[in-house]
């Protein structure tokens, strides 16, 4: 994992200060702290989900269940990579039991690191992965009606769209998943690289 190359000392100690967290009763029914993965050295985009499944609490890494294998592939679609340019985070860090929601407790119990690993990572483009990232963020409750729309924070531009677990539970949500990761590519090309190469959806000239 290409983070753990990293030798900026504030980084290793947001780490070490999320791995040894107690603050809430998830931890004690996990594996452990998915602390999240990507390239830590300023990436212009990250990428926030709900919590770790199964696989994810196993191996510590998030996304690497089957909704992760799916995120994988939306991003190779997209020319992007989770080592290269992106991080990849969650809401809240221990697994939920049986995938449940994360209640608004443990949401509130985990917002600290989530702000800090933002405030650290300082990407331009955030993309909220379901309804639980989209109200933990930007405090609105409908993903119907915010979906696939820039909410402006700060000079940040953030962007809901499906979860891919809901992607793979309605696969004819898909067209629509589609069509926000355009939009994804579209404002990368708008204020990251203009020349930013998707291989399935080419820039027009
Ligand atoms: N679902 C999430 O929201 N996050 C993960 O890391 C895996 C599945």
């Amino acid at each position: 994992m290409i983070e753990q190359s990293s030798d900026d000392e504030e980084f290793l100690r947001l780490r070490e200060d999320i791995l040894s967290c107690e603050r809430c009763s998830l931890r004690q029914e996990a594996h452990g702290v998915v602390f999240g993965e990507g390239d830590s050295h300023n990436p212009p985009l990250v990428f926030i989900g709900e919590g770790p499944g199964e696989e994810e609490d196993r191996l510590l890494r998030p996304f690497v269940g089957p909704a992760g294998r799916l995120l994988d592939k939306m991003l190779y679609a997209a020319g992007f990579d989770r080592f290269h340019g992106v991080y990849i985070l969650n809401v809240v860090k221990c697994r939920p039991p049986f995938n449940r929601t994360p209640t608004q407790e443990e949401r509130r119990a985990c917002w600290p690191h989530l702000t800090a690993q933002l405030r650290y990572l300082s990407p331009r483009i955030v993309v909220l992965l379901g309804a639980t990232a989209m109200q933990t963020l930007l405090g609105i409750s409908s993903l119907s009606a915010a979906r696939g729309r820039w909410h402006e924070r700060g000079g940040v531009f953030f962007l809901a769209t499906y979860h891919p677990a809901a992607l793979l539970r309605n696969p004819q949500w898909k067209v629509k998943a589609w069509d926000d990761l355009k939009k994804i590519v579209d404002k990368y090309r708008e204020c990251i690289n203009p020349d930013h190469e998707a291989p399935f959806y080419r820039k027009q000239n």
